[in-house]
């Protein structure tokens, strides 16, 4: 299905850490849910297929100067709308409530439920809500009802029946709201009338069938990850041979990485052209420390081998990426990331002269959503779980020079804690498992005599989408088993350390 054809809730941004959650609650329903900027023009808020408009939370208070306000006309328009959290103060200010600051609240209430149909149908009379905010209202608007409190919160639901206009002090959106879910569905299906027909199986086919037009010859590059695997699928299932899919082997993939992706695609029935560029990566990145140049010239080399591969091979019309909806949708209010910490660009444009034109299938899925419809695909289920790997590769988990034996011992190193992770039955727990090797050494005793060795760290978090992480706590004996293997099996290591820094401070990749 292209996404106009289903009818959609609109999630205005106000720059709250929960605003994409409260799309993908609702996609789990089967309702499309989009994210746009709290300012974005009431004729694109409420386009035909928009059948109601949540305002998210957000760190501002409506009585600051500036505060983020959506447009007028949507407020005046008669749209259901659910304000959450400081949506529910957009709400209540802008109808002529007033908004107050208030002791700071935080974690579970218990939400005391007035009503017992629209919003809050099917529910109990009572429910732990999440709560995280410092303002409050003091007086709601006329025409508005209290439909809900909290011991601390006078105001936590309201609702204006006749208008269809709701506000929420809690966030339903998050797991410590247990019934939020249903909260939600009641109100983009019960409330709004939104139809449950946003399914991966109608995604897939309407994609491949809206794919099947493209006139000219695409460029794909795979990696083995999720992403650009399920792209070369949908693809290829549209376009077959005018599809040409390239493998980049870097000299900087995992553990027999680029034989398993051979082989993947082969299974699949895709041909997969490889281009064994490792000797030219491996070359530029000698002598090189800084970890952002590493990523500069692994960015560079990979253009080159791509342009290079199109002009043997060309021309091409179209380069396909595994693009996200993610990756598409900024926060509204921070304009995403307040700082660019890694830039985390591996494919850095291709040369326009190329003149390809660009595909993303899978811009307005979420991953959870790719991997729904990788499985539809038959894309093999160790495929579609496979941990994220960085565009760079383990250039990423070497600190310092790259050299064939740092290489060496972090991909043994690598392939250990992964194999102990896969065998303890934890694999899909965690986010991300792996071994970083720098140039310090520390000594060991092998056999009689004393060694210097490499000091190699694991790294093992758990995480919900990269943005924040925390270290796994493992237990000991599995601990001890990767440090026993690892030394054991690679003679140049004397000592194992496990890293135990959360994200932040520290970041999932030590480069
Ligand atoms: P950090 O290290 O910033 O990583 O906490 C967050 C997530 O991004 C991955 N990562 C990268 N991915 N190119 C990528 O494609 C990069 O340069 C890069 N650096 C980090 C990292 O593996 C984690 O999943």
């Amino acid at each position: 299905m292209s996404s106009k054809e289903s009818d959609r809730i609109v999630v205005l941004d106000f720059g709250s850490q929960y605003s994409h959650l409260i799309c993908r609650r609702i996609r789990d329903f089967a309702v499309r849910a989009e994210l746009l900027s709290f300012d974005t023009d009431t004729t694109e808020v409420l386009s035909a297929d928009t059948k109601g408009v949540i305002l998210s939370g957000g760190p501002s208070s409506t009585y600051a100067e500036n505060a983020p306000m959506p447009q007028q006309g949507i407020l005046d328009s008669n749209i259901p709308i659910l304000g959450i959290c400081y949506g529910h103060q957009v709400i209540v200010s802008r109808y002529g409530g007033v908004v107050k600051r208030a002791s700071r609240e935080y974690g579970h209430s218990t939400l005391m439920i007035h009503d017992s149909d629209g919003l809050f149908g099917g529910l109990d009379s009572s429910m732990t809500a999440w709560m995280s905010h410092g303002d409050e209202a003091e007086t709601i608007p006329d025409g508005f009802r209290v439909i809900g409190q909290t011991s601390s919160a006078a105001a936590a639901a309201i609702c204006d029946d006749s208008n269809r206009i709701f506000g929420l002090q809690f966030h339903p959106e998050v797991a410590h709201t247990p019934k939020g879910v249903d909260i939600l569905y009641n109100f983009a299906v019960k409330i709004c009338g939104a139809k449950q027909n946003w399914t991966m199986e109608a995604f897939t086919s309407s994609t491949i069938k809206r794919l099947s037009h493209t006139t000219g010859r695409v460029l794909c590059g795979v990696s083995g990850g999720v992403d650009s695997s399920v792209v070369a699928v949908l693809l290829h299932k549209a376009i077959g041979d005018n599809l040409r899919c390239v493998f980049v082997e870097n000299g900087l993939l995992r553990h027999n990485e680029a034989s398993e992706v051979k082989e993947m695609f082969a299974d699949l029935g895709i041909p997969v052209d490889v281009i064994d560029a490792s000797e030219s990566f491996l070359n530029s990145l000698s002598g090189i420390d800084d970890p952002e140049d590493k990523r500069k010239i692994i960015g560079e080399e990979f253009v080159r081998a791509f342009t290079e591969y199109s002009k043997k091979n060309g021309p091409f019309q179209w380069l396909a990426q595994g693009t996200l909806y993610p990756d598409v949708i900024e926060s509204g209010v921070s304009g995403g990331p307040a700082a660019v910490i890694k830039s985390h660009h591996n494919v850095g444009g291709l040369p326009k002269w190329l003149g390809l034109g660009i595909i993303e299938p899978l811009r307005d899925l979420y991953k959870d959503e790719v991997r729904a419809v990788g499985g539809i695909l038959g894309v093999p289920s160790k495929f579609l779980q496979r941990h994220p790997f960085p565009g760079p590769g383990l250039a990423v988990r070497i600190m310092g020079r790259i050299t064939p034996n740092k290489l060496r011992i972090c991909r043994q190193a690598s392939r250990i804690v992964e194999e102990e992770i896969i065998s303890a039955g934890l694999y899909e727990d965690i986010w991300q498992a792996y071994a970083a090797v720098g140039d310090d050494l520390a000594v060991g005793v092998v056999g009689d005599s004393r060694m210097h060795g490499h000091v190699v760290m694991i790294r093992v978090v758990k995480s919900i989408d990269a943005m924040t992480a925390d270290w796994a706590r493992l237990d000991h004996t599995l601990l001890e088993s990767m440090s026993n293997r690892i030394t054991n099996e690679i003679d140049e290591v004397t000592w194992v350390t496990y890293a135990i820094s959360s994200k932040p401070p520290a970041t999932i990749e030590p480069q």
